[in-house]
């Protein structure tokens, strides 16, 4: 039987961080704009009130406990596929299912292990139209042994179902950021991305209220970094 578990994140870190504006009020924060939308001036230092009923974690298989997900509802699926070569047919099925929630314009953007590359962007590609892939930089390289390579970037693959939908600029490369140990599934950390770097991107591909999508949610990175935004979500995870 399916399980559902709405999780409730741990608010503190970003309740005090600010204020999301009305329209037409000055920014509180530096800039001192008046702002054009509700909440979007200023937008990387005011944070919405994150919402328990905006997030919902899918405990199961991606392909069976998000196959209710309504087609074209999905404004951005953002997500971290395990990078293993036998992981390698479930890219196959992440495109398929992003081909079928996306709505027209939406993007998918999935963190890709260098290893499986190319594979990962074929089996993309059999549903979705590549955009770009962007660079999230690390602090620091890391020695990769039998490669003889210093990693200092991983890729995030983007692509689109159609044409991308929105028009603000987006930078291809991105950074910052810490591993975080607050797991609010339980995961063990050692997966756990950093959310800094999310930011920009939901930032420039999703509006406030637009669900955003993570088969492959972990400790639900994807999902505090949503919320920060005020952006609904929905993960699944096997564990
Ligand atoms: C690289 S980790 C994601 C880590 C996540 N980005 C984070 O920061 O915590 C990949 C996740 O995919 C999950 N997974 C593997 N196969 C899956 C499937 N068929 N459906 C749903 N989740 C799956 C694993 O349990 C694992 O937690």
């Amino acid at each position: 039987m399916r399980m559902i578990h709405r999780v409730a994140f741990r608010y503190s870190a970003w309740q005090s961080s600010g204020v999301i504006m009305a329209t037409g009020t000055s920014c509180s924060n530096w800039c001192g704009r008046a702002s054009a939308r509700a909440g979007r001036c200023c937008w990387q230092w005011t944070r919405p009130e994150p919402r328990a009923q905006d997030l919902e974690i899918r405990r199961g298989d991606f392909r069976d406990v998000l196959g209710d997900i309504e087609p074209e509802s999905v404004a951005l699926v953002l997500t971290d596929p395990p990078y293993p070569a036998e992981y390698l047919p479930l890219w196959n099925d992440l495109g398929l299912f992003g081909s079928k929630a996306l709505a027209e314009g939406g993007s998918l953007i999935s963190y890709c292990g260098q290893a499986i590359l190319p594979d990962a962007v074929v089996s993309l590609r059999q549903h979705l139209r590549y955009w770009w892939t962007i660079a999230l930089v690390h602090g620091q390289s890391q020695m990769l042994p039998g490669k003889f390579v210093s990693v200092g970037w991983k890729p995030l693959l983007w692509f689109v179902r159609g044409h991308r939908g929105t028009s603000a600029m987006l930078a291809d490369h991105v950074s910052g950021g810490q591993p975080r140990k607050t797991l609010p599934t339980g995961d063990d950390g050692s997966w756990a991305q950093a959310v800094e770097p999310l930011e920009p991107i939901i930032s420039a591909l999703t509006n406030p209220g637009d669900l955003i999508v993570d088969p492959f949610a972990g400790s639900g990175t994807t999902g505090i970094a949503a919320t920060r935004f005020g952006r609904r979500w929905i993960g699944a995870d096997l564990r």
